[in-house]
């Protein structure tokens, strides 16, 4: 039997041992991580170009968190707590164009800014109503029309989303669109940390993707430690183009840009051992996500899946107690690591 110890990795990762398998067994680290880690994280809400309606309710990090929020698309998005100021109901069950959101229970209403307009009832009543009483505002990130909200205290992730504008300046964001039927979601019974350990180095592509192996110039393969993020690239094996820029955004979303467009991985917790994985596909205008192929992200994802279940078995196991770092192909996870230990220490 493991208990938690309090973790750490050593900052020199050529004298560093991996993370204590504690951290993948223990339902302490888990509920943790929650606190310490997805409260704080900025998620994935919707592409602005999807949201059809004024009013759309979600749940941010739906089985997990499930945080009742109203993403809202008027002059400009804002997300708004769903919850009635009054005794909590939720406020909107389903899309609406209605300039107010009225609450069903006592018939509370509110502005699309979150303000309350009206209270039957409250004639009476003393200080009323005060700030208190209007939706709480959310913590909203727009970027390239991509929207992602947090719950408090984000974690501040813009240089990544400098990085990808620097670097990506002539990539036409503008162009991608959504595609269904390339996305899928998937639940693998293996814990959320060892899918993005698995995103985060190239040290597998000769072992486990021969297809891949075949088109990327693993010679040239480069990692790069961003503020809360990890940047992989390499070139094709027949030119000296980029095949791709792969970004991880701590702590579970990860941005692939291709020639073809972007996939996007979101990797949602549901418990210490099941983890939903959401793959979203958006080619450019006009193109579509490869699919079928030795080399194809759907392939590749399936290898990567299989393993993860695997190493979910053997990081449980008696016989395991935690491994080494690969100083020249393992400084993503790391990273990782590093950051997991410095918001639940
Ligand atoms: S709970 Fe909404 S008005 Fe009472
Ligand atoms: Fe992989």
């Amino acid at each position: 039997m493991n208990y938690p110890s309090k973790l750490t990795v050593n900052q020199n990762i050529a004298d560093s041992k991996l993370l204590s398998p504690d951290y993948y067994t223990s339902d302490q680290y888990f509920s943790k991580s929650i606190d310490k880690i997805f409260l704080k994280s900025w998620q994935y809400v919707n592409h602005a170009n999807l949201v059809n309606h004024k009013v759309s309710p979600f749940y941010f990090m739906k089985d997990l968190i499930d945080e009742p929020y109203l993403l809202i698309k008027d002059k400009e998005c804002t997300v708004l707590s769903n919850v009635c100021t009054h005794r909590a109901n939720l406020l909107c069950v389903s899309c609406s164009d209605n300039e107010l959101i009225q609450c069903k229970y006592h018939g509370r209403t509110f502005n699309l800014s979150g303000k309350l307009n009206t209270a039957p009832g409250f004639e009476k009543a003393k200080n009323f109503p005060t700030k208190n009483d209007n939706l709480n505002t959310v913590p909203l990130k727009l970027w390239n029309n991509f929207i992602f909200c947090s719950v408090k205290s984000p974690i501040n992730i813009d240089s990544i989303f400098d990085d990808i504008n620097k670097r990506l300046k002539n990539y036409l964001f503008n162009d991608l669109v959504y595609d269904k039927s390339n996305s899928k979601t998937y639940e693998i019974n293996a814990h959320w940390a060892l899918y993005c350990e698995n995103y985060l180095e190239g040290f597998h592509v000769p072992f486990l993707h021969k297809g891949l192996n075949n088109d990327i110039d693993l010679n040239n393969y480069t990692t790069e430690l961003l503020d809360h993020g990890v940047l992989q690239y390499t070139n094709e094996k027949s030119d000296n183009n980029i095949y791709a820029y792969y970004y991880w955004i701590f702590p579970n979303l990860m941005l692939n840009f291709y020639n073809w467009g972007l996939s996007m991985n979101i990797i949602e917790p549901l418990d210490k051992n099941k983890t939903r994985i959401k793959f979203l596909s958006f080619p450019f205008k006009g193109n579509t996500q490869p699919t079928n192929n030795p080399s194809s992200l759907d392939r590749i994802e399936l290898e990567d899946q299989e393993i993860v279940l695997n190493v979910q078995k053997g990081v449980t196991s008696n016989n395991y107690n935690g491994g080494r770092y690969s100083p020249k192909h393992e400084k993503g996870i790391h990273y990782f690591h590093q950051l997991l230990c410095r918001y639940l220490g």
